[in-house]
Order: C-alpha cells, then sequence, then structure tokens
C-alpha cells in the first residue's frame, strides 16, 4: 500500500472517535432552541469561554466527527492563551461545565476541578497518540525518502517540527479545505477564526495594492498569507470576508479562505483576511518568470475556467450556493498553486445573484474592476446592471484576455512571446477609460492572435475561445462551463494526465 494511504487512515483512526454511537451535548446555538438547548453528534461537545472586546462569551456546541481535524488538535478544541478557553469532550453532556476564563494557563485545558485520573488521561493521551504518529512519520518519512530519494530531495521542507511530518501528506490548508467541504462549507466559525489569525506570526511582505498590505505569515508551523487592509478599507475588507465566507464557495481553484480578524489596537483597527499562501504568486508573475509548455497551459487555462465556473454557478437546496460573478478578473487576481494550476482570488469587487428574488447584491463601496480589462459594455457603461448574466459575460470577456497572456507564453515548438499585458500595443501603459472605450468599443481591436496559432492544434482552440470571449454583444459569449468542457476535451485529445 502507498504509505502515504497508510498515514491517512492512521489519522482517521486517530480522531479519537471510532464508535458511532449519537453523543448528547449541551448546546447554547440559537437553532438548538427548539430542541431545548441541546444537540446530537458523532464528534464532540465543546465548551468555550472568550473575552472578545471586554465581553465574556461562553459557547456550547456539538463538533461533528468531520471537523475535528487537525487530529489530536482540532481548530475547534484549540485554546489561546489570554483569549479563549475551550474544552472538548466525549461524553453526554460532558459540555455543562462553566470554564474559567481564559487567562494563562499551563497544560491543555486543565480545569481545577480535574482528579489525576482525567489529568492522566489528557496529558498521556495525546502524548502517545502523537508519539505514535511521529514514530510513524518517520519511519515512513524515511521509507519515502529512501523510495523516490533522487526525486523528492530538492523538495525536502525544513523538518523541524512534528507538524511538519503529519503535514508533508495533508497540508494546514488541506485540513481545513477539509473541513469547510465536508461541513457546512462555509469555513471555520468566528471564535476560531479570530484564534487563528491571532497567532499568525507576520514574517515578510509579499504585495502592495490600493487596500493595502499582503505578507506571508506562519500558523502552527505552515504557511498562510495575510492581506492587511488599512483601517480606511473596512468596507472593502468586510466585503471580501463576506464573500469568501459564501456557503459552498470552497473549490480547488479558487482561493482558499481561512479567517477574517479586526483586531484593535487601541490606536487603530486592524483589518486582516487570512487565506492559503502560494508561493509561486499570482499569475502575471509567473508568466512574467516563466513559459509553458502546451500541457502547463492548458492546465493554467482549465483550472481557471473551472475555478470561474463554480464562481458563476449557483446551486440551489439550502446547502446551495448563490451565483457570484467576480467583476475583477485578471492575471494579478489569479495565483498559481504548487501544481501549476490557478486560484481565482481579490473577491472583493464580487456580486452574489439570489434566483429566488432575482436580486443582486452589489458591493457597497463604488470601486469598478482594472481598466484593462474592462468589457466593451462597461467601458461604455451600457452594461444592464440589473441583470446577473452580464456581469458573468464581462467576466468571461477578462477570462479570454488572460487566456490571452497564458498562451502567449506557450513554447510549442520552441516558439514563444515576452509576456505583455492585454492591449500592450494598443493603449498606454496605464490607460484612461476612454482610451480603452476607443480601442475596444469604437475601434474595436482586441489583442492579435497570430496566425502561426493554428499549426498547433491546442493554440487553435486557445484561439477560437478567446474570440468567442471577446465578442461586443456579451451575451453571445461563451459561458466558463463551456469553456471548461472544451478543455477537458482538448485535455483529452492531446493525452494529458490533468
Ligand atoms: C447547559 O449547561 C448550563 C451550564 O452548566 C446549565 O445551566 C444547563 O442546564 C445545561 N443545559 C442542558 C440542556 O443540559
Amino acid at each position: 500500500m502507498d504509505p502515504r494511504q497508510i498515514l491517512r487512515i492512521l489519522i482517521v483512526l486517530s480522531g479519537l472517535n471510532g464508535v458511532c454511537d449519537a453523543l448528547l451535548c449541551n448546546c447554547t446555538a440559537p437553532h438548538c432552541e427548539r430542541d431545548g438547548f441541546k444537540c446530537e453528534t458523532n464528534g464532540a461537545c465543546v465548551a468555550s469561554t472568550s473575552v472578545i472586546e471586554g465581553q465574556e462569551q461562553h459557547v456550547r456546541l456539538c463538533i461533528h466527527k468531520e471537523k475535528l481535524v487537525p487530529p489530536g488538535q482540532p481548530f475547534y478544541c484549540l485554546s489561546a492563551e489570554g483569549l479563549m478557553n475551550t474544552h472538548c469532550c466525549y461524553t453526554d453532556y460532558c459540555n455543562s461545565i462553566d470554564l474559567r476564563l481564559p487567562i494563562v494557563t499551563n497544560g491543555p485545558g486543565a480545569g481545577q476541578d480535574w482528579g489525576p485520573v482525567e489529568l492522566t488521561a489528557v496529558v498521556a493521551g495525546p502524548v502517545f497518540v502523537l508519539c505514535v504518529l511521529v514514530l510513524l512519520g518517520l519511519f515512513l518519512f524515511q521509507h519515502h525518502q529512501r523510495a523516490y530519494g533522487h526525486r523528492q530531495r530538492l523538495e525536502v521542507e525544513d523538518p523541524s517540527t512534528e507538524h511538519m511530518f503529519l503535514a508533508k501528506d495533508k497540508t494546514l490548508q488541506d485540513l481545513i479545505y477539509d473541513l469547510s467541504t465536508s461541513g457546512s462549507g462555509s469555513g471555520l466559525p468566528l471564535f476560531v477564526q479570530r484564534t487563528v489569525a491571532r497567532t499568525i506570526v507576520l514574517q515578510e511582505i509579499i504585495g502592495k495594492g490600493r487596500f493595502g498590505e499582503v505578507w506571508r505569515g506562519k500558523w502552527r508551523g505552515g504557511d498562510v498569507a495575510v492581506k492587511i487592509f488599512s483601517s480606511r478599507e473596512e468596507r472593502s475588507w468586510f466585503r471580501e470576508a463576506e464573500i469568501y465566507q459564501t456557503i459552498m464557495l470552497r473549490h480547488e481553484n479558487i482561493l482558499g479562505f481561512i479567517a477574517a480578524d479586526n483586531k484593535d489596537n487601541g490606536t487603530w483597527t486592524q483589518l486582516w483576511l487570512v487565506s492559503d499562501y502560494h508561493e509561486n504568486g499570482s499569475l502575471f508573475d509567473y508568466l512574467n518568470r516563466y513559459s509553458v509548455t502546451i500541457e502547463g497551459m492548458i492546465k493554467l487555462a482549465l483550472s481557471a475556467a473551472s475555478g470561474l465556473a463554480h464562481l458563476h454557478m449557483e446551486i440551489l437546496g439550502t446547502q446551495g450556493k448563490p451565483g457570484i460573478a467576480h467583476r475583477d478578473l485578471k492575471s494579478k487576481n489569479i495565483l498559481v498553486k504548487k501544481n501549476c494550476t490557478c486560484a481565482i482570488a481579490d473577491l472583493g469587487l464580487a456580486v452574489r445573484h439570489e434566483s429566488i428574488t432575482d436580486t443582486i447584491d452589489i458591493a457597497p463601496n463604488q470601486r469598478v474592476g482594472t481598466k484593462r480589462y474592462m468589457a466593451p459594455e462597461v467601458l461604455e457603461e451600457s452594461i444592464n446592471m440589473r441583470h446577473f448574466d452580464s456581469f458573468k459575460c464581462a467576466d468571461i470577456y477578462a477570462l479570454g484576455l488572460v487566456y490571452w497572456e497564458i498562451a502567449r507564453r506557450c513554447n510549442a515548438g520552441g516558439i514563444h512571446e515576452e509576456y505583455q499585458l492585454p492591449y500592450y500595443d494598443l493603449v498606454p501603459s496605464d490607460p484612461s477609460i476612454e482610451e480603452m472605450r476607443k480601442v475596444v468599443c469604437d475601434q474595436r481591436l482586441r489583442p492579435n492572435i497570430p496566425n502561426w496559432w493554428q499549426s498547433y492544434e491546442a493554440l487553435r482552440v486557445m484561439g477560437k475561445i478567446m474570440r468567442e470571449c471577446w465578442y461586443a454583444n456579451g451575451a453571445a459569449r461563451l459561458t466558463a462551463l463551456r469553456i471548461k468542457k472544451t478543455l477537458s476535451q482538448l485535455s483529452v485529445d492531446e493525452d494529458l494526465k490533468i
């Protein structure tokens, strides 16, 4: 059996509750009111006491088994010194306790009223599980190293913490991803987000934008990206956090959101948005640095279409998702993951559509997208703002421009061109709306699709898609789903393993 598989099974087994019996817990959540403030679960009961903005808060909840990740130290069971005192337990109504206020404590949530037996169990249990896992991890790691020694040498990460051994297969991000796809999909509960955010150590600044700065941070040995908004941009911060927490939004090709937090340090408010970290940076940076193979091009294009298709798609039902249009799609707002697929980011300008009431929750801030990527109807202000599909069509136009940027860097047959922004040859470097409108609407010009692309099937298909993304009439453009299907078919035809 593959060592990764063994490790995965071990992780599952160490989830502490192999029994499927329903567990009854004390529950303070509003939705438990009609059940007499109790809930039933296959996981754990949790009690949490925290001080948030000077207010003492007591929370009692059920946590489902699938959400008890990472094993041994689930997010939901974390205590944070001085912030939050949390206790997970596994017997009926065991969370009907009043935890002390979070003060600096020794040991994992050791309550005063705990006998020596419980204390020993609480300390020895996890330590034992951890030791076994670390030893096994070490063994499998070495085995793995021996087997894949050459190929892996470059990838070995700093093994200074045992977390990294476990994370070799499952990263922090994967765990959060599992957590939210198996659950309601709307992300971590707020009090956990706050705890995660406040225990991140910022490492280095990796970007600056109109909203503030982006940092690389460390959380429990893993990298995370932290977008820090200036206090003025509170609305943008709130809006982006709100969009990212849309139910069922999570998707492998949309940037994984981890937490939002507003820290008030007395003089100003720090607004944080924590997400997955991708060391390759944006697609823009990536294309500037590297050319891509035909396979690489299809992978980038297909994954971007998948992400956008998921964003656009409306899922009906109680666990449904509204349709979302991005409104600022461009290569700088798409990240490249380690496996060379895309993750769509920067959802601060997005709009959501509720089909039942047919309403669009237009972003309260009046910022519009990036001029260079604006669809003709946006430049002309002829877009029908009441019709949600028109925003989707504008996204597709921008996606076509992104495809052009990618395809130019494709080194089919040893030829590829320098990286350029779309319309680089037609407008100045920081074009005004008027300059863009002249080129895109009046002259009806589009980026050049070279003739030699016709001699390569993949480039020919990409060129065709671009043309069909760039129609002046938004409604005539392709849909993200159609593009995704065309590219999936292309990857099959090109015999790619994607
Ligand atoms: C939940 O815990 C609180 C505090 O200990 C207690 O007052 C309440 O009766 C409990 N509720 C249930 C349903 O057990």
